[in-house]
C-alpha cells in the first residue's frame, strides 16, 4: 500500500502557475521584483519569528545567520524597487504578520518543526528563482545572477535545515504540503497584486 508520505513524494503535482506567454520582458521583470522583495522580507519574518521563540536554543546562531542573509537579500530588492520603479505588493503588510506567525508557530513546535518550516519554503524559493531565472533574457544578466547568487543561499538554508533534522520532526509531510501550499500561494499574490 502506498503511504501518505510515498505518495506525495512520487507523485509530484505541478501546480506550478505559468505566466502567460505575451508579457513583455520589462513587465516580467517588474513582477519578478515585487515578488522577490515580497518573499524575501516574509523570509526575514519568519526568521525572526522562529529567534523570537528559540534564542537561548543551539539553533539559535545558526537561525540568526540564515536571517542575515534574508537581510541582505531583502536589502537587494529593496534597492531594486526603487530603481526599477516596481509597486510593492498591497500583500506586504499581511507577510509581514504571516511571515512572523509562521516563524513563531512552527518554533513553538519545536526546533525541528522550525527547520521543517525552512526546508519547506526555500524548497519552493529554488524552484520559484530557477523558474524566473529560466525565463529572462541576457538583457537582465546581473538581475539573473544576482538571483543565481541569492538561490544557492536558499540551497544552503535548505540543506542547514535537513541537517538539523527538520525533515525528522513529527507530522513532517503534511507540515510540509501545507507550508509550501501557503507559499506558493503567496508568491500568486504578490506577483499579481
Ligand atoms: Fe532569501
Ligand atoms: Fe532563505
Amino acid at each position: 500500500m502506498e503511504t501518505f508520505e510515498s505518495s506525495h513524494v512520487s507523485k509530484k503535482k505541478n501546480t506550478h502557475v505559468d505566466l502567460p506567454g505575451d508579457i513583455p520582458q520589462a513587465d516580467l521583470v517588474k513582477r519578478f521584483i515585487r515578488v522577490n522583495h515580497a518573499g524575501e522580507f516574509g523570509a526575514k519574518r519568519i526568521y525572526e519569528g522562529q529567534l523570537a521563540v528559540l534564542k537561548d536554543t543551539q539553533e539559535a546562531a545558526t537561525i540568526e545567520h540564515m536571517k542575515d542573509q534574508e537581510l541582505h537579500h531583502l536589502e537587494t530588492f529593496e534597492k531594486l524597487i526603487v530603481d526599477r520603479q516596481v509597486r510593492p505588493t498591497i500583500f506586504h503588510p499581511i507577510w509581514n504578520a504571516a511571515g512572523f506567525a509562521l516563524g513563531v508557530g512552527t518554533a513553538l513546535l519545536g526546533p525541528k518543526a522550525a527547520m521543517a518550516c525552512t526546508v519547506a519554503v526555500e524548497e519552493v524559493i529554488d524552484e520559484h528563482y530557477a523558474d524566473q531565472v529560466a525565463q529572462l533574457t541576457e538583457d537582465e544578466k546581473d538581475l539573473k545572477e544576482t538571483i543565481n547568487r541569492f538561490r544557492e543561499e536558499e540551497l544552503e538554508h535548505r540543506d542547514t535545515a535537513i541537517d538539523l533534522g527538520g525533515e525528522t520532526t513529527p507530522g513532517y509531510p503534511v507540515l510540509r504540503k501545507t507550508i509550501r501550499a501557503g507559499s506558493k500561494l503567496a508568491i500568486w499574490l504578490s506577483e499579481r497584486f
